[in-house]
């Protein structure tokens, strides 16, 4: 209750472009004008700069610098993802906690940190996830959906994530199945993980991690050849908060796609997208030797389908194309 109230006050002060006096707010709100105060010290410990001047009222010169869940929300459009914010301003893993309290939250809910102690990536490796330099979250999904599709949930998440990026003059690739690179640098994982039984899916954490403020001394030395971040690459400077809940909006839109007409439609955004197709390429597999092959296509189901050097087709599920430097 009185975190919506503090969210109405800040979406009074960031509509406004001029001083509202506490007793504007009060009315507006239904507080006293002491309650009004509390809050707007509440949202100035939360890194808001707000400037008050007697006889005039309060002001909002500068959200916080730290991704912080009232901004996501002043943002969201969105009808169910991100309704929820599970937020904590260092965790181990977003994914791990999405995993551990999935029973106690509802569909769309993220699991949101500013820095990550234990971040995880695919295969067993790390992930790392300062603080102030990435979006990590971890969107919580209930599908009512076979659990033998839910591999198309991360092509679907990279899909969505191209597009918000490229709506905002970004332009980033997909390489299969799911990390997006920028000038062939990776710029975003996505971690998928399932509790389900044979035959449903009880739920499925997506988990991403997004570079946006880094420099290149800002990755450990052993990624740096291979990984980029969206300032870096951009020259923009860009709203993490922002950048999340368009992210939001997009995925609600594709997960919707998804669940009424079935992959087809997100495939061949997923082939508009990726710089896999039609080139020669790697995949390395678990406990398994790599294969080489050109990639032809992406097939029905999301596997890569791939020509092997003596012209034999196959169809790859799962596995993983190292980056160019990785080769
Ligand atoms: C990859 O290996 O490419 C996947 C990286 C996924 C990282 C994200 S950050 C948010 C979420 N929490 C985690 O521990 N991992 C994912």
């Amino acid at each position: 209750m009185s975190e919506s109230l503090r969210q109405t006050i800040l979406e009074l002060l960031a509509q406004s472009d001029t001083y509202l006096s506490g007793q504007e707010i009060s009315a507006k709100v239904g507080i006293s004008r002491t309650g009004v105060w509390k809050h707007i010290q509440t949202l100035r410990d939360k890194g808001y700069t707000i400037d008050s001047v007697s006889n005039q009222g309060y002001r909002l010169l500068q959200p916080p610098a730290e991704i912080v869940p009232e901004e996501v929300t002043r943002h969201l459009q969105t009808e169910v993802l991100g309704r929820t914010v599970v937020f904590a301003r260092e965790v181990d893993s977003t994914n791990t906690q999405a995993k551990l309290h999935a029973g106690e939250y509802p569909e769309g809910t993220i699991f949101l940190a500013e820095a990550q102690l234990g971040g995880r990536g695919r295969l067993g490796r790390n992930w790392s996830s300062q603080p102030g330099k990435g979006i990590w979250c971890s969107v919580l999904l209930k599908p009512q959906v076979r659990p033998t599709v839910a591999g198309q949930f991360p092509l679907l998440t990279a899909v969505a994530i191209a597009e918000t990026l490229h709506g905002i003059g970004i332009n980033a690739r997909i390489k299969w199945p799911n990390d997006l690179l920028i000038d062939g640098k990776k710029v975003c994982g996505i971690l998928t993980e399932m509790v389900a039984e044979l035959d449903r899916i009880n739920f499925l954490v997506i988990g991403f991690g997004l570079n946006v403020k880094h420099q290149t001394e800002d990755f450990p030395p052993d990624v740096r050849p291979v990984a980029a971040s969206l300032e870096m690459i951009s020259g923009q400077q860009i709203d993490r908060a922002q950048l999340l809940s368009r992210i939001l909006l997009q995925l609600e839109r594709r997960y919707r796609q998804f669940v009424d007409e079935g992959f087809e439609p997100i495939r061949e955004l997923w082939k508009t997208h990726t710089c896999t197709l039609g080139h020669e390429t790697k995949i390395s597999r678990w406990n398994q030797p790599p294969l080489y092959g050109y990639a032809l296509d992406l097939a029905p189901d999301g596997s890569l389908i791939l020509q092997l050097p003596d012209g034999e087709v196959m169809s790859v599920m799962s596995g993983e194309i190292p980056l160019a430097a990785q080769l």
